[in-house]
């Protein structure tokens, strides 16, 4: 999809000229899952797909949406203070209104057109670029530059008062932040990024969409956010200094062992060993050794299965199938979990290979008819005066 599609098909649906166009990309995380809201470090890089916002400015003071994927309409004041319910993908554009208004934007009534090629809840973060697009073009109609960061800030204050998602910051983050050619190495703790050049040259990313629909804003994700707490509010007490559960080394958590309960132990031992496995991946990253990288790709799966349990029966099966296919260099779920899409790192000269051994190993067993991509580091949102 490119600006002109969103521009003729924002004319079609309001019958008006498009003023902006923005656009935000979706994600895959090369590694460090469920790292962001314990402080660490993360390394996402952003991908082709994209959601696009064409918008136009209107007399009224309300907004009007129309979300093309799910071809539906909404309609809202605004000065809207609460999500509207049942939930839905109305509060997304609830939520970047409420928060971009918060922070000062003075926002004029506006018509937006929603659509692009991320799809909804395909695994790949389309809700934090959804929100993402929502804003840059929003921000772009009010003439006003908002910093990327506090862009980020705001699309994640939308997930968490209007969708009911406790996110982390990771997918907002690079989704504004991306780039050609590049994986980012954000500090979450720290708000600031490195630019880690990933060029693949030789291996590519495929993403494997599992078939398990995943539902975020479901407790799982939220016991887990809990769980690293309780471990936290535990360990601070022996260790006073520490602040954030990525800090904690292991020995500072075996130590602490025995007033833990075994849920935070398990959830905070996989935080502990995923800090170090991103350190060692960016090491690997910068030094072009993929084998490394993959082995810790494999490591932090079993980690997500066996101390996050944040894996399912189907994911497991999708990584037996890659673990048994040669060429394949290492491969796990990104994401929250429960579903969603699997990553592998594999030589380009035998992706093929390794597409038709999922095809007929899990696609074809399962039924599914799902798409798998390549994907390679793109460029973060933006927007554009028509
Ligand atoms: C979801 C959240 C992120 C992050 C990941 C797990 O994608 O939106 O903030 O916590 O799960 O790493």
């Amino acid at each position: 999809m490119h600006n002109q599609d969103a521009i003729e098909a924002f004319r079609k649906i309001f019958e008006d000229d498009a003023q902006v166009v923005a656009s935000a990309p979706g994600r895959v995380n090369l590694i460090g899952e469920h790292i962001d809201y314990n402080g660490g470090s993360v390394m996402p890089f952003a991908i082709p797909q994209r959601v696009y916002v064409a918008a136009c400015t209107d007399e009224s003071e309300h907004v009007f949406a129309h979300s093309a994927a799910l071809a539906k309409d909404g309609r809202f004041p605004l000065d809207v203070a609460s999500p509207t319910e049942p939930r839905g993908w109305e509060n997304y554009v609830q939520g970047m209104v409420h928060e971009l208004r918060a922070v000062g934007v003075q926002l004029p009534g506006a018509k937006l057109w929603i659509g692009g090629d991320l799809h909804p809840g395909c695994g790949l973060s389309s809700s934090a670029a959804l929100c993402m697009a929502i804003g840059y073009a929003l921000a772009k109609l009010a003439g006003v530059d908002v910093a990327p960061v506090k862009m980020a800030l705001a699309g994640q204050a939308a997930e968490h008062k209007f969708a009911g998602t406790p996110c982390g910051i990771m997918d907002q983050y690079i989704s504004c932040h991306g780039k050609a050619d590049h994986a980012l190495l954000i500090d979450c703790n720290k708000l600031t990024h490195e630019y880690v050049p990933f060029h693949a040259d030789g291996v590519c990313v495929l993403a494997i969409p599992s078939g398990v629909k995943h539902a975020l804003s479901s407790g799982a994700y939220e016991a887990r956010v809990r769980a690293c707490q309780r471990a936290m509010a535990v360990i601070t007490q022996a260790y006073p200094e520490i602040t954030s559960l990525h800090q904690v080394s292991r020995e500072q958590l075996e130590a602490c062992r025995t007033q833990l309960d075994d849920e935070s132990y398990l959830r905070a031992r996989h935080a502990v060993t995923e800090v170090a496995r991103v350190a060692d991946a960016v090491a690997a990253l910068k030094a072009g050794e993929f084998e490394r990288m993959g082995t810790l790709l494999w490591q932090t799966q079993d980690s997500l299965r066996d101390d996050y349990e944040v894996s399912c029966p189907e994911i497991d099966e999708l990584i037996g199938v890659l673990r048994a296919c040669g060429p394949v260099l290492g491969a796990r779920m990104i994401g929250g979990g429960f579903g969603g899409v699997v990553i592998a790192l594999v030589p380009t000269d035998r992706a093929d290979e390794v597409e038709d051994e999922v095809k007929t190993r899990y696609y074809s067993p399962n039924n599914l008819d799902e798409q798998m991509f390549r994907v390679v580091p793109s460029a973060g949102a933006g927007a554009d005066a028509v």
